[in-house]
């Protein structure tokens, strides 16, 4: 019923209106009608559900996204529900996520996305505590002091830690719909001979076994409730290939055991609807690239990579959100290169 009447609806404003113009013409007019929305406060909304339309309006506040650009706007209930099915699915509206490793960088970014595609609740974990409090502060700030963001100084090595945090987090939110893991550390430029074992099992312990530590007290909080989840692993493309010029193994054995151990947990975890995926960046403009001695290798990278430019800190967003909706509800034990197509030669 719903589906033939929004048909109906899709084929009257499709078919009188749409005369021989030209492709100029079209996007002339584009252009006009959007340039007529530029500005306005209200926008029209027409919404088809159960076979009617219920048209309403959404405010978009421009002048608040143009004063303030590191405003984070909560995704509303009203704005939900004025929109399409399609739409829905791809938000995380009333999901409580944990973001590791959210005190800056790209966690930060994607705690910052998550709200803004529905999150209710945030909770950051990260090793920095100064940094993570200001991080924190500064995010609920960011939302007109809207949304709950919770700061747990935790150390993705301590699964003690870990393990109580969630439990604390459980008792007060209810078992986590999302993990996000960005917490990590890199090492370059250091030939295999060299390499101090302690640095070696440092950042195997940080960038591996943290990975495992938090998708196991997430998955097990998940499964106590009987919740499906989603767990997205920031992995690495340096767990695929080889990265040039730098001599950096210990980072990529690193990473390609996250890319191994997420493939592995989604097929242990399927049956319990608890849907594991990778995300794999090239090399992105962030503090852990933002390291002078760096600069002559930037160039290089730039030019093996088809897009010429490193990745921006906000490039991971979309797919973050993606992966943790049910828009990607069939996806599990994947790994998605975000890499401006690094990877392709
Ligand atoms: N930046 C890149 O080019 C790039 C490329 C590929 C993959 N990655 C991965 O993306 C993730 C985020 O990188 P970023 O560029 O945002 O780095 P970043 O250094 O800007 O941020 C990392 C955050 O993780 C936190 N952290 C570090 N060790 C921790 C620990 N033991 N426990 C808890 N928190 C800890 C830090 O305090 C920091 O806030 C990392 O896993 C990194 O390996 C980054």
């Amino acid at each position: 019923m719903f589906a033939r009447s929004a048909l109906r609806v899709a084929r009257v404003a499709a078919t009188p209106s749409v005369p021989k113009v030209s492709r100029a013409a079209f996007s002339a007019a584009t252009k006009l009608r959007n340039a007529e929305f530029v500005g306005e406060k209200k926008v029209p909304v027409v919404t088809y559900t159960h076979g009617e339309a219920q048209r309403s309006t959404f405010i978009v506040d421009q002048d608040q996204a143009k004063s303030d650009p590191d405003a984070v706007i909560p995704l509303s209930q009203e704005v939900y529900n004025a929109m399409t099915p399609s739409l829905q699915k791809m938000t995380i509206m009333g999901k409580t996520v944990i973001v590791t490793g959210a005190a800056r960088g790209l966690g930060n970014m994607m705690a910052r996305a998550c709200i803004e595609a529905g999150a209710k609740n945030m909770i950051i974990f990260d090793a920095n505590p100064e940094l993570g409090v200001a991080s924190a502060a500064e995010l609920h700030k960011a939302t007109g002091s809207t949304i709950p963001v919770e700061f747990f100084p935790i150390d993705v090595r301590d699964a003690v830690a870990i393990e109580q945090a969630v439990a604390a987090i459980t008792e007060k939110y209810g078992a986590p719909d999302i993990l996000i893991n960005s917490a990590g550390i890199a090492d370059s430029n250091i030939p295999a001979e060299k390499y101090d074992h302690e640095m070696w099992r440092r950042l195997i312990d940080i960038n591996l076994n943290g990975s495992f530590f938090m998708s196991q007290s997430v998955g097990k909080a998940m499964m106590a409730a009987n919740k499906p989840g989603s767990i997205v692993l920031v992995a690495s493309m340096s767990g695929s290939i080889v990265n040039y010029p730098q001599e950096q193994s210990c980072y990529n054995a690193s990473k390609a055991g996250v890319i191994q151990f997420g493939k592995s947990l989604a097929a242990e975890w399927a049956k319990y609807n608890i849907r594991v995926n990778c995300i794999s960046p090239g090399y992105m403009d962030t503090a852990l690239n933002n390291v002078p001695k760096l600069d002559g290798q930037k160039k290089i990278w730039k030019s093996l990579t088809p897009q010429g430019r490193l990745g921006a800190v906000t490039d991971l967003n979309g797919l973050a959100v993606f992966l943790s909706s049910d828009a990607s509800a069939y996806m599990t034990g994947a790994n998605v290169a975000i890499d401006g197509g690094y990877t392709l030669y």
